[in-house]
Parts: structure tokens; C-alpha cells; sequence
């Protein structure tokens, strides 16, 4: 908890970052290997805090799992899955672990799962799940926060859904994969993350069709007939933002390597709205470069393939520099702006009304003491201390740690000046921080 993340502002970033493999994909591919009864090898898994309650929560359901950071790789021996709790302990600390909840139903019949928790970005119901669960024909009930759900033989059905949400699409499609029949999602969520879900579970012998629609259809195939593969998480796309938003913020030219630039295109496009030069380089990577003031934009956030809501927070670090006023509308999420009085500490002119915040571009933002309120504020935050005069400490930084591999690391390399204090007790001035640092 004494972590903090220093940042020594203004120096402009040069060179080639690697996006890492996604967090939001690889947990629920890890979700989905519970439908497996054979051994599952995950490529492209980053090194991530997740990461590792996920592993420590599917071991505790019976999986045997070998989790290499070297290789980033990831093995699942699902063969015995013997466990249908997941327990509070887990599921608390992040979201992604919900979905065990279709899974464990489709392969055990059953499924207690804890509610889940992750960040505080707002209410973050999970009626649509349930909902979605009754539907195909299980019993689910809310007992001591946890969702208990019963049901041997699923039935195919349509499921409409109020809104296209990620997780429900997820749990519906885990639940239905043995179901009887076949089983409609509409108005599915499209994310990217859902065609991984999909290729992966197809590959092993599901018969998903139509994901990264609004249609999903899933035709129920036999319990125990899927098969062991290896398979390779997509890029983080959300990460893919973070990096060019730095650039954007601070300035200089970067080649992002292993990349989808289909996934950004919503968020390319307004990039390229501000004044940012994006360029491809080959199909996976892509040259941005920052040489002028950027422009004000104004910006909705929607379910993809709309502007994602996880770029909004690096994006408004960015915005809190450009040249205008900007107006961004958070759409999706109650309480989104949580890196918005952080900024304010350094110096952006930010105003927030409900789900709209207004941001008055300044010539610079200051260094100081801010905190990583969610995963993606914190995002917001390195890039703000990246590109404000001075020093920047950030705190809380373990919400950092659940999305960003090797952010220093990757950041060092592209020239910044940032490192990790392990240990950050009695520090109250810059000086005292510089030494601790050099230590
Ligand atoms: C996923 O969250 C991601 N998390 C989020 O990323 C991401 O911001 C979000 O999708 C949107 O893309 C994971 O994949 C682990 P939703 P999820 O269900 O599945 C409402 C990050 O930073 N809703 O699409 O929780 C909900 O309240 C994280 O990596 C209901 O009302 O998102 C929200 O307003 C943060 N009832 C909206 O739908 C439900 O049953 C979208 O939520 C379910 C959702």
C-alpha cells in the first residue's frame, strides 16, 4: 500500500512500445476453459495482478494451472473441476471473475458465486446475468451476497438484452454452450473481447456464431465434448490508447507494435480530430506522433463500437491540455470521473455536471501528489504526470497494477522518467522522494 509511482514530468517519448496480450479477453478465456475437461495452453497472457486472482481463484474450483510469466503463458487442466464456490475472497477484488458464474452453471449445473466487486466505476448491477441464466432455465437466487444457480438441463432461447452488456453477454454465452437447442443474444455486446471468447470457445468445439454483432447465436453442442487447445489472446486495446494518449499529452513520436488497429478505430478517428499524426506502419503497429497543440473535442462514450469508456479518462489528461474547451459525456458508468479532482490538483481547469465534465484546456498541468482512484484513472493520471512540469507521485497504485504490464518499464524505454517506490513511509517533500528513489 506504500507503493507510489514518481514521475518527473516533460520529457517527450520516443521509440517502440509492445502492447501486451488484453486483460478483459484473457480472464474470461480462463473462465471459459472451465467448460473444457481436457488441458487448455493461453498465449499472450500479461503479467498482470488479475491475472494472478484469477489463477488463484480457478485452482480453488479444481483446475490444476500453470502460469508462466517468462513465456506468458497460461496452462488450464480443467478435467476436474470439482468446486462450484467462488468465493467472496476472489471475486471481490475484480469483475472478470463474475463470469465463472455461466461457466461453473454450464459445467457442474451449478454454480454459488459471490457478487462481484472491481472497480467503483458505478452501480455495476448484475440483473441482466441473472436474468439471463432464469431465461435459459435455471434456478437463481440471492443469498448472502452471493448468486446461487441450479439448473442440469438448460434450454436454448432468445434473450433480448435492455442494454449490450459485456459481462451478461459473457455469462449468457458460458451458460448456453451446452444448452439444449439453440440460444439467441440480442443486442449482445460487440466488443472485441467477445469475439475472443467466442474463437476460443469455437476452437475447442463450441458452435458460437454471429459475436462481434449485435445477434449472438450459440447452438448447443454435448457436455464434455469440448477439446484441449492452445490459443492466443488478443492486444489490449485499451492499453494501445494509453500509450498514444501519452504521446498526445507530452509529445514526441512512437510505434506501437502488436496492435489491432480495428479495435481503435472510434478512438483513432478522434485522435486524429485533436491534431495527433497516426500513421500505420504494418497491419499491427502504428506511428503516432504529437508535434503541435492539440484541439478541443467533444466526446460521447458508447458500447462498442462507440468511443470506450475505459479511453475516457487518459483521453480527458489529454483534453485537460488542448487548445479549447472540450466536453465529454460519460455514458455508460455512474461514476467515471474519478481522475477528475486529481487533475484539478495539477492544475486543469475541469467542471463536472452529472455525466458531463467540461474541460477548459491549459498552457500546463504541475506536478503533485494524486492518486489512482479505478484501473483506468490511474491510466489518466500517468499520462497527466508525463507530460506536467515537475514531480508527480501517484498513490493506489494496485488499481494500476490490474491492467498496465510493465508500465515503467514500457514507459522508461519510450524515455520518460518514472519509477516505482516500493516503499514510500515519511516522505513528504520532493527531495526526500528523489533519495528514496536513487536508493
Ligand atoms: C466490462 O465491464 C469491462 N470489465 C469494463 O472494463 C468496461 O468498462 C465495460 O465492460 C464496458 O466496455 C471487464 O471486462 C472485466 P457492462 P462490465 O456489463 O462487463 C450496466 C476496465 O477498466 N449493467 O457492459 O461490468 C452497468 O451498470 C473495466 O478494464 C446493468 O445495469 O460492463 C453499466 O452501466 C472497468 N445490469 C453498463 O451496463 C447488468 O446486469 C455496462 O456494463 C450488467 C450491466
Amino acid at each position: 500500500m506504500n507503493k507510489r509511482i514518481v514521475i518527473e514530468g516533460g520529457k517527450q517519448l520516443f521509440g517502440e512500445v509492445s502492447i501486451s496480450g488484453a486483460k478483459n479477453a484473457v480472464l474470461k478465456l480462463m473462465a471459459a476453459a472451465l467448460l473444457i475437461e481436457d488441458v487448455c495452453l493461453i498465449h499472450n497472457v500479461p503479467d498482470l495482478s488479475d491475472v494472478e486472482t484469477m489463477v488463484s481463484l480457478i485452482n480453488c474450483l479444481g483446475a490444476k494451472t500453470k502460469y508462466s510469466k517468462l513465456n506468458q503463458t497460461i496452462e488450464i487442466d480443467a478435467r476436474d473441476i470439482n468446486n462450484c464456490v467462488a468465493d467472496y475472497a476472489y471475486v471481490s477484488k475484480m469483475r472478470a471473475s463474475f463470469d465463472v458464474l455461466g461457466a461453473l452453471l454450464s459445467r457442474l449445473g451449478e454454480a454459488k458465486v459471490a457478487l462481484p466487486g472491481g472497480c467503483a466505476i458505478g452501480e455495476r448491477r448484475v440483473d441482466l446475468h441473472i436474468k439471463g441464466l432464469q431465461l435459459l432455465g435455471a434456478d437463481v437466487a440471492i443469498e448472502n451476497g452471493y448468486v446461487l444457480a441450479n439448473g442440469n438441463k438448460l434450454k436454448g432461447v432468445d434473450i433480448s438484452l435492455s442494454m449490450p452488456s459485456v459481462g451478461a453477454t459473457e455469462n449468457i454465452m458460458l451458460a448456453s454452450i451446452f444448452a439444449e437447442g439453440v440460444t439467441r443474444i440480442q443486442n449482445a455486446a460487440q466488443e472485441p473481447e467477445i469475439v475472443d471468447l467466442a474463437n476460443f470457445l469455437n476452437m475447442a468445439g463450441a458452435d458460437i456464431t454471429g459475436a462481434g454483432t449485435s445477434e449472438i447465436t450459440i447452438n448447443g453442442v454435448q457436455r464434455g465434448s469440448l477439446k484441449g487447445i492452445q490459443y492466443s489472446t488478443i492486444p489490449a486495446s485499451i492499453e494501445a490508447a494509453s500509450y498514444m494518449c501519452a504521446v498526445c499529452a507530452v509529445g514526441g513520436e512512437i510505434i506501437g507494435d502488436d496492435i489491432i488497429p480495428s479495435h481503435l478505430t472510434f478512438f483513432l478517428n478522434k485522435m486524429q480530430e485533436i491534431g495527433v499524426k497516426i500513421e500505420p506502419i504494418t497491419p499491427y503497429s502504428l506511428k503516432v506522433k504529437k508535434d503541435k497543440r492539440l484541439k478541443a473535442i467533444d466526446l460521447i462514450t458508447q458500447p462498442y463500437p462507440g468511443f470506450h469508456t475505459d479511453m475516457q479518462a487518459p483521453v480527458m489528461s489529454v483534453l485537460a491540455l488542448a487548445d479549447g474547451t472540450s466536453i465529454i459525456t460519460e455514458s455508460l458508468f455512474e461514476n467515471r470521473f474519478m481522475q477528475v479532482p486529481e487533475l484539478r490538483r495539477m492544475g486543469a481547469d475541469i467542471q463536472q455536471e452529472n455525466s458531463k465534465a467540461i474541460i477548459k484546456g491549459v498552457e500546463y498541468l504541475t506536478g503533485a501528489e494524486v492518486k489512482a482512484s479505478d484501473l483506468r484513472a490511474g491510466a489518466a493520471m500517468v499520462v497527466a504526470a508525463l507530460a506536467a512540469n515537475g514531480t508527480s507521485t501517484i498513490s493506489d497504485i494496485h488499481h494500476i497494477d490490474r491492467g498496465y504490464e510493465k508500465l515503467e518499464e514500457k514507459f522508461s524505454n519510450l524515455g520518460a522518467n518514472i519509477k516505482r517506490v516500493e516503499n514510500f513511509e515519511n516522505i513528504s517533500d520532493n527531495k526526500t522522494i528523489e533519495s528514496k528513489v536513487l536508493l
